[in-house]
């Protein structure tokens, strides 16, 4: 059957309806829960997005506080999912691979739960499991989740022992919200295809872990930072962007296969990092990122004129999450701490109307071979 048949890729196929986030490739919005992004992302906590997500409003106080405790009183984890995530750091296994086999581990010694309250766990341990993990990569012990603190502040807190202050904590929020959900991504797809099977959630968010791994997806923001840190460190941006250039490589955190615009989730990021920088961070690298992402794009406009190449969500991701404290290693897991919130919410959407995921394909191999005994092949 002829090729043109398939949709590779799936790109322009149509599988959901989902009221949780909408984009606008052309122009370039994104709409999360009903709100423009920048509507959204700067105010939020993650908490008051997460109930957004699951309840398709926003809480008043006495509603956000209950969502708070409750989602803070399911962080912690068995000593057996500890020994696995110090296997893990032992043998330096990357941090998404312990997020995987801490997701998949995530329901032991847990009585049968309902899917909300198993999605509600799912969300709540993750920034345990990653901490938990960077700690033993440390050689450090973990440090106990606290409950008394939101989200993001007690992720940062995990990391390092340190009660973050208001602005590192804000920061992580603003990022948290801005990459939460994204349409049908690639692992958001796979977390619904798992409960289309009537599944469970907890194998829906492994298989969503297992598929943001991959570079394709989430792996960007760890090479920006490099490339950030060398510009500011040479102060010669376009003799670094034109070298890339001159050697084949892509240049990190530029283009897009949605966006054919300047991301909108780049533009939240700047302004957060933006405002983190400058009240007491080192407003200078900001500086030398905002000078690099100007000339990378005037340099990829020459270098492709037929294909708009703008900054993407992974450039000011990188200078963010480094200027609130977050490690290098942890930025993809980062990045999956946030978008279990999606996977979780999607799940629960999907089962709201379920039918099973199952796509169709065609043919192209061999047909009517006869068998021929090993002896005579
Ligand atoms: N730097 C240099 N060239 C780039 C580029 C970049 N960041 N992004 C795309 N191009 C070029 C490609 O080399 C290709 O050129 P060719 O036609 O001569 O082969 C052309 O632009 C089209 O690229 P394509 O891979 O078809 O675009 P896509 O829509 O499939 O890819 C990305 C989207 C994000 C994978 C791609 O832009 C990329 O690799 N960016 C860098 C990595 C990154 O920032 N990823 C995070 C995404 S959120």
């Amino acid at each position: 059957m002829a090729d043109s048949d398939v949709a590779r890729g799936l790109e322009g196929i149509t599988v959901a309806e989902t009221r949780l986030s909408d984009i606008d490739g052309e122009q370039g919005e994104l709409v999360i829960g009903g709100f423009p992004l920048g509507e959204l992302a700067g105010n939020a906590t993650y908490e008051e997005t997460l109930f957004l997500l699951f309840e398709d409003r926003l809480p008043d106080a006495e509603e956000l506080e209950d969502f708070r405790a409750d989602l803070a009183g399911r962080r912690e984890i068995s000593d057996e999912v500890r020994a696995v995530l110090r296997q893990a750091a032992e043998q330096d296994k990357p941090a998404m691979d312990a997020l995987r086999m801490g997701a998949a581990a995530a329901n032991l010694d847990q009585g049968e739960e309902d899917p909300e309250a198993d999605a509600k766990r799912v969300i709540a341990i993750f920034p345990t499991i990653v901490a938990t993990y960077w700690r033993y990569r440390q050689g450090e012990e973990p440090v106990e989740p606290r409950e008394d603190l939101r989200h993001a502040a007690n992720y940062l807190y995990m990391l390092d022992g340190e009660v973050p202050d208001e602005a590192e904590a804000r920061g992580l929020e603003t990022y948290l919200n801005t990459v939460v959900d994204h349409g049908l991504n690639a692992s958001t797809f796979s977390a619904r295809v798992v409960v289309s099977t009537e599944s469970d959630v907890v194998s829906a968010a492994t298989a969503a872990v297992g598929t943001l791994k991959g570079p394709l997806h989430g792996g960007a923001p760890g090479p920006v930072l490099e490339d950030l840190q060398a510009v500011y460190e040479s102060g010669d941006p376009e003799g670094y962007v034109q070298q890339k250039l001159e050697n084949g490589e892509r240049i990190m955190g530029f283009g897009h296969r949605v966006y054919r615009v300047r991301d909108p989730r780049a533009a939240v990021l700047s302004s957060a990092a933006e405002q983190f920088y400058q009240d007491g961070g080192d407003a200078a690298f900001f500086e030398a990122a905002e000078e690099y992402e100007e000339v990378a794009v005037a340099a990829l406009e020459e270098h492709k004129p037929d294909r708009r190449l703008e900054t993407n969500v992974e450039f000011y991701t990188a200078a963010l999450l480094h200027g609130v404290g977050i490690p290098r290693q942890l930025f993809t897991a980062t990045f999956g701490i946030s978008r279990s919130g999606g996977w979780m919410a999607h799940c629960l959407e999907q089962l709201e109307d379920n039918r099973l995921i199952r796509p169709s394909s065609n043919y192209v191999g061999d047909s009517g071979r006869t068998w021929t005994p090993v002896d005579e092949r």
